[in-house]
């Protein structure tokens, strides 16, 4: 089975003491040491789905670039990058972070909708390999400040390429109503504005991202399809080859037992037999693959530990709520997708006996519910919650809602556990708060 096929990191298991246990690490013994709510990361697991792509993908001509937005750290970064990743990043605070990383720029391609000048010339400064433009604004913003530096940067071209996969709305992205990229009826006009005005950028190929948490196949056969065909029909318009494609990233994770996402190898087969058809259907050469997975590298690895706190009971509608110490700052998914999860208590429990509760978190906001109806042993005042499959757009799309400092993230791995992210403090949460002096009275 495909590491995105399990709900649990790789090495999770009931010890001796009868507690759940990632990476050799008794999860009651880490959430007493780090405190909770704690993002813990499996090393094992990331770096075993990390080698998964690259056994998956081999035989063709292929760059794997991390997308960083589902989870951008220094240790990651750097795990990630010996496991012989590169980088899709997407801001300035991406980059800066890669970079801090020790990655060599070099191996990241800059993508986004409306890139800033200031990012556009630090990523120029820092040498990013690929910017993938997005509209004509940034084509000649980016020829400028490239102009302004004496460099000829390499580029692709962002498409939408009209497909839609059935993925929640909010993370489709390559039909045809989608902010991102140029329309395939405008490719043309960027294309000749490259060749005849833009002396300094050069095109290397298409980009393309149709979605995110993506359970079928056919889509990714019918994306590269697309691009190729692109490809061919800019040879006979403009006698250049393009060698570059991107296909994004997508690959869906297990959240619940309800998912059921392909395995890796079967989407690397996919668009192996793609590209092996439609280069020679189109009588093209064989491109330079960059692929751009987030979510099913880093999903799987990562849990998150609460401690279960107040809880209420309406006999009316025979429901329990149990609230814990984090929720929707921590993880905003539940509450903007409906995303669900599965968790289970960490702990021993000498009663058994299965409850069905609803897990709210600790916001002001009914909404912040983080587990509609699951049923958990027994859950008390101060057992200890273990949430599953939240390594991906957790940490990274989470926030500071009602001045809660964010979490601590650990890596742990051989029964040792060191943190990656330091718990925020109160102190950190208002050092950028200033009071200007005309109101601050005498
Ligand atoms: N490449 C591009 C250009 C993208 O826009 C994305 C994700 C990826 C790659 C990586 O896709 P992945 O392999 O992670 O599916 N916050 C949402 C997901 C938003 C995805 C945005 N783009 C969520 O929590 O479900």
């Amino acid at each position: 089975m495909s590491i995105n096929q399990n709900i649990k990191p790789i090495t999770t298991k009931i010890n001796n003491q009868g507690n759940l246990e990632i990476g050799g690490c008794d999860l009651v013994e880490i959430a007493d040491k780090y405190q909770t709510p704690l993002y813990v990361m499996d090393e094992a697991t990331l770096r075993g789905m990390a080698k998964e792509y690259k056994e998956a993908f081999s035989g063709l001509n292929v760059n794997m670039m991390f997308a960083s937005k589902a989870l951008m750290t220094s240790a990651i970064a750097k795990i990630l990058y010996d496991e012989g990743f590169g980088f899709d990043v997407v801001s300035g605070g991406e980059i800066h972070t890669v970079y801090n990383a020790g990655v060599d720029m070099q191996k990241t391609t800059f993508n986004g909708n409306n890139k800033s000048p200031e990012e556009i010339a630090y990523a120029l400064d820092l040498k990013v390999g690929r910017i993938s433009v997005d509209n004509f604004l940034e084509l000649a913003l980016l020829n400028e400040i490239a102009k302004s530096k004496n460099i000829v940067q390499k580029i692709l071209l962002r498409i939408t390429p009209g497909i839609e996969c059935h993925t929640h709305k909010y993370i489709q992205t390559g039909h045809l109503d989608s902010k991102f990229g140029f329309d395939l009826t405008q490719i043309d006009e960027a294309i000749q504005l490259i060749l005849d005005e833009y002396k300094n950028l050069e095109l290397m190929g298409l980009h393309a991202h149709i979605g995110s948490q993506i359970f079928e196949t056919q889509v990714y056969y019918d994306e590269i399809g697309v691009i190729l065909k692109e490809i061919k029909r800019i040879k006979d318009k403009f006698n250049i080859e393009l060698t570059e494609i991107n296909a994004g990233g997508g690959l869906g994770v297990t959240y619940t037992d309800k998912d059921c996402p392909p395995s890796v190898k079967t989407i690397a087969q996919v668009i192996k037999d793609s590209i092996e058809f439609h280069t020679k259907e189109y009588d093209l050469k064989k491109p330079v693959l960059y692929i751009e997975p987030g979510r099913s590298i880093v999903a799987t690895a990562g849990v998150t530990l609460y401690t279960v706190g107040s809880s209420k009971v309406i006999p009316e509608l025979n429901k329990k709520y149990i609230a814990v110490d984090g929720g929707m700052a921590d993880n905003p998914r539940p509450s903007m997708y409906e995303a669900e999860y599965f968790a289970q208590i960490a702990n021993k429990k000498e009663d058994e006996t299965m409850q069905k509760v609803t897990v709210a978190g600790r916001f002001c906001e009914s909404g912040d519910i983080l587990i509609k109806d699951i049923e958990l042993k027994n859950p008390q005042e101060g057992d200890i919650l273990c949430v599953y499959n939240t390594g991906a757009y957790g940490y990274s799309m989470s926030s500071n809602y009602n001045c809660v400092p964010k979490a601590a993230m650990v890596l742990v791995n051989n029964s040792q556990s060191d943190i990656i992210i330091k718990r925020q403090s109160y102190d950190q949460l208002i050092e950028n708060d200033i009071i200007p002096d005309r109101i601050k009275g005498v």
